[in-house]
């Protein structure tokens, strides 16, 4: 029997240097797409694959992210008076189950902010999102892992297929089994150049991970831009566990660059009734 998911890691130290002079003061995860931070979408579907605590891993000047979690008193008491039940509603359902907090205190990388969670999850298997992708897809990614994971147990990644030329942006897989969608790894390689990656699919941001990481991500080696990497420590444990990768159904922004998060607040825009008619008009005005 494989053990259930109940607990999430979130990365949030990074800097967002792609997108100054905006996330000068405002971490990059509270960034809105449409009306909502990034980082509340990927709370929102780490709820939704059955996630009950939530740690998120973050940095100086990133406290923000904690006021977001957080009740609003003075905000929810005027909402409250005014009638706005709706707004009140959506002020009140930001807040997930369970939450921690700890600092990542040096930039060392992913790998690295992992391991700072180690205290709170470490002994069961546990969930870790990245923010910056964002995921449009129903179910939600996490939780069509969820599904795949009770079967394969081990370690499991979200994966998609990228154009030879950008393998340098992500983790890639050699890939041993495919049959289309679940597929399974001899080895992983964080940002090789195109012509030496050794296919094109691609590492995005969710994983499902057990704690046999842990032992890996505590030599702090490092890898790939003189960073602890993550790949590099679940590369280490395929032969202890199983490793796969799921080509999950629905659609991945990068929202950590400037392309993908305004494609993602228009594909975002036209999933909202209230929204989708008017925008679809505006964009014929620029087409
Ligand atoms: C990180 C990981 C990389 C993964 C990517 C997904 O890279 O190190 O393996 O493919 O996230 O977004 P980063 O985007 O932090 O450079």
């Amino acid at each position: 029997m494989v053990e259930p998911v109940r607990k999430a890691v979130f990365p949030v130290a990074g800097l967002g240097t792609r997108f100054l002079p905006a996330t000068k003061v405002l971490p990059k995860e509270m960034l809105a797409v449409v009306d909502k931070p990034l980082i509340q979408y990927a709370v929102e579907e780490a709820r939704e694959a059955g996630i009950e605590d939530f740690i998120f891993v973050t940095g100086r000047g990133k406290s923000l992210i904690e006021d977001h979690f957080d009740h609003a008193v003075e905000l929810e008491h005027v909402l409250k008076e005014r009638g706005k039940d709706e707004a009140l509603r959506s002020v009140l359902d930001c807040m997930p189950g369970r939450v921690f907090y700890t600092r990542q205190r040096q930039p060392l990388g992913l790998g690295h902010a992992v391991g700072c969670a180690r205290g709170f999850v470490d002994g069961g298997p546990f969930a870790v999102l990245l923010p910056d992708d964002l995921i449009l897809a129903e179910p939600g990614c996490l939780k069509q892992m969820m599904e795949v994971y009770r079967e394969t147990g081990g370690n499991l990644v979200a994966v998609e297929d990228v154009p030879r030329a950008h393998t340098m942006r992500y983790g890639i897989l050699d890939v041993v089994e495919d049959d289309g969608r679940l597929v399974r790894a001899r080895g992983l390689v964080e940002k090789p150049a195109p012509e030496d990656a050794p296919s094109t699919l691609s590492i995005i941001g969710r994983y499902i991970l057990g704690p046999e990481i842990f032992p890996h991500l505590d030599r702090h080696e490092l890898g790939a831009g003189n960073e602890i990497q993550l790949t590099d420590a679940m590369a280490r444990t395929i032969g202890e566990v199983p490793f796969h990768g799921l080509r999950f159904s629905g659609k991945r922004f990068d929202c950590g660059g400037k392309l993908g998060y305004l494609e993602a607040n228009i594909a975002f825009a036209l999933t909202r009734d209230e929204l989708a008619g008017d925008v679809r008009a505006m964009l014929k005005e620029y087409a």
